[in-house]
């Protein structure tokens, strides 16, 4: 059961690591306009992420590298204007965090144009420098790490990361870096279940996972795919939660309810 977004006390940053450490999930989802925004603060959504998934979703790009901070501004502000409780996050699109310096102006703008309170921002090595810089400028961080959309064309196409002894071992030595670096939460984004398990014991922060398996400390989905709205391939891990329901409000609450309950995602949506 989801508490009554009226009443209950708005979600922080410091409130993640304590869901994890009661063992209590963490249910993410993104969002890209105050309407939705309503609708998801209403079934109880913790952590709400504008991502840079808006650039296919929402204006029909093929991947997510047009997208520009002033986009992610844009609708940041829109969905800050519709939610009470949930954490809201918002990515630091492609190319926005190439160097420390940069990566502070466009997170300034997230959170005080946005009203963002986290930025989130994919990779490992060098990007831990820039993780660790805006922490000491007192910006929270969420770390992005497996599939990770903004190198689609080093990795060749949307794949599943870590496979194989020596990918796992790479993913979960960087998963350590970003925390060391100072991350507050990691997306792990199509991984092998096990390896996304074991990462998750192994880290203080939560593990927010979306095609990784059950075992993260919370779930995400695109909004889109979890209502049977995107177009394209559906990958494995999506479940279109509006089917046999008759309103998007019980579509998000039912996904709310089962990834509390570890009902969501079952092994078929896991890799
Ligand atoms: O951009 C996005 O929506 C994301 C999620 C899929 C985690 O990064």
């Amino acid at each position: 059961m989801y508490a009554n977004a009226e009443t209950a006390a708005p979600v922080t940053v410091p409130e993640l690591r304590e869901r994890k450490r009661r063992g209590e999930k963490i249910v993410a989802i993104t969002c890209y306009d105050a309407g939705f925004a309503r609708c998801v603060d209403e079934a109880g959504v913790d952590f709400v992420l504008v991502g840079d998934s808006l650039g296919m979703v929402v204006q029909g790009q093929s991947s997510t590298l047009p997208v520009t901070v002033d986009d992610v501004v844009y609708h940041t502000r829109l969905v800050a204007r519709g939610l009470r409780r949930p954490l809201l996050v918002a990515d630091l699109p492609f190319m926005s965090y190439r160097n420390a310096e940069l990566a502070l102006a466009n997170s300034a703008r997230l959170l005080a144009e946005g009203g963002a309170a986290m930025v989130k921002l994919e990779g490992a090595g060098w990007v831990c420098d820039v993780i660790d810089s805006l922490k000491r400028h007192e910006v929270p961080v969420c770390a992005h790490l497996g599939l990770t959309p903004q190198s689609v064309h080093m990795f060749g196409g949307y794949r599943v990361q870590g496979r194989g002894e020596s990918a796992a071992a790479r993913l979960k030595a960087d998963a350590l870096a970003v925390q060391e670096a100072g991350a507050d939460a990691l997306v792990l984004e199509c991984v092998p279940a096990p390896l996304a398990a074991d990462i998750t014991r192994e880290l203080r922060i939560p593990t927010i996972g979306i095609g990784a398996g059950v075992d993260c400390d919370g779930q995400v989905l695109v909004l889109y795919d979890l209502l049977g709205i995107a177009t394209g391939k559906r990958p494995r891990f999506v479940k279109d939660f509006l089917q046999g329901r008759d309103s998007i409000a019980a579509a998000i609450a039912a996904y709310a309810d089962e990834v509390r309950r570890g009902a969501f995602p079952t092994p078929a949506h896991s890799y």
